[in-house]
Parts: structure tokens; C-alpha cells; sequence
């Protein structure tokens, strides 16, 4: 009859250890995005170009979007690590880029070639060639991301991207 008690006693113990194991493993395995999530700021601190492709990729007095990998991706970001712009040549030769996103509540604009003008699809934000506001609510005109010219190539600062607002 102890025999009976002492092994259901041990399953006792080895059950309430594997939960505790398994609860362990769980908490582990959340732990370590949010942990990554906190020291990802001291890693992107530096600054980081991507490369844009050449500058004879750009037609001179065009403006056209570039998609880019943003800084630092993770592992688990999957396709959210890609950020984009839009970049113009200008006819000097020297390059400006705008951010994608409207600076109301971040919705992607649009470059449109023939009226020279960036639209929001969301509440009709409308920014002129220099990325000032024409019409609608944003508050302010489209961020500027740094661009470059280095060994023949076009190259874009990266940064966190920036919030709305
Ligand atoms: S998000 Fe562009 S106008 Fe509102």
C-alpha cells in the first residue's frame, strides 16, 4: 500500500516538475524578442546607409521610389523590414529623397509625375514637389531622409521609422 502512495507521489513530483520546465521553456522563448526589443536602440544608434542602386539608375529631373532594407532587421520582422522612399535626381546632379509616409497619421503617399505632387490616399493630404504641404491635414511636410552619392552609387541614411504626427 506505500508502495502505491510513494509511486503516485512520484508521479506527482516528476508532473509538477515537467510543468514547471515547460512553463520555464515558455517564458524563455517570450522573454527573448521583448528583451531584443530593448536593446535594439543602442544598436541602431550608429548611423547606416543601404544602397540605392546607381547613380545612372536615376533619370535626371525624375523622381521614383526605392524600396530598402530598414536598420537592423530581426530574424522574426519578416517583410516589415523593408522601408521605402522616394528619390528624385535633380538636374544639378544632386539627389533628394522624401519619406513615404504622410506626416498626418503615416499613410504611403504617391508621386504623381504630371502634376507634380504627392498625394495621401487616406484624408487627402496633398505635398507639392518640395514635400510641403499643399492641401489637407498633415501638420508638416515630408520627412527628408539623408541620401548620398559615394563611388558612383546613390545610398540612403536609414533610421528607425519615424512616427506620425
Ligand atoms: S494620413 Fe495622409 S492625409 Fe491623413
Amino acid at each position: 500500500m506505500a508502495s502505491m502512495d510513494d509511486a503516485a507521489e512520484g508521479r506527482r513530483r516528476f508532473l509538477a516538475r515537467l510543468a514547471l520546465a515547460v512553463s520555464g521553456l515558455a517564458a524563455l522563448a517570450a522573454a527573448v524578442p521583448l528583451v531584443a526589443y530593448f536593446v535594439r536602440p543602442a544598436r541602431s544608434a550608429a548611423a547606416a546607409w543601404r544602397d540605392l542602386g546607381a547613380v545612372g539608375d536615376f533619370a535626371p529631373g525624375l523622381t521614383r521610389k526605392v524600396v530598402y532594407p530598414t536598420p537592423d532587421p530581426d530574424p522574426w520582422e519578416g517583410t516589415a523590414v523593408r522601408n521605402a522612399a522616394w528619390v528624385r535626381r535633380e538636374l544639378d546632379g544632386s539627389f533628394t529623397a522624401f519619406s513615404i509616409y504622410c506626416t498626418h497619421t503615416g499613410c504611403p503617399v504617391r508621386w504623381v509625375e504630371e502634376g507634380g505632387l504627392f498625394l495621401c490616399p487616406c484624408h487627402g493630404g496633398v505635398f507639392d514637389r518640395d514635400g510641403d504641404v499643399s492641401a489637407g491635414p498633415p501638420p508638416r511636410p515630408l520627412d527628408r531622409p539623408v541620401v548620398r552619392v559615394r563611388n558612383g552609387r546613390v545610398e540612403i541614411e536609414v533610421a528607425d521609422v519615424p512616427t506620425p504626427g
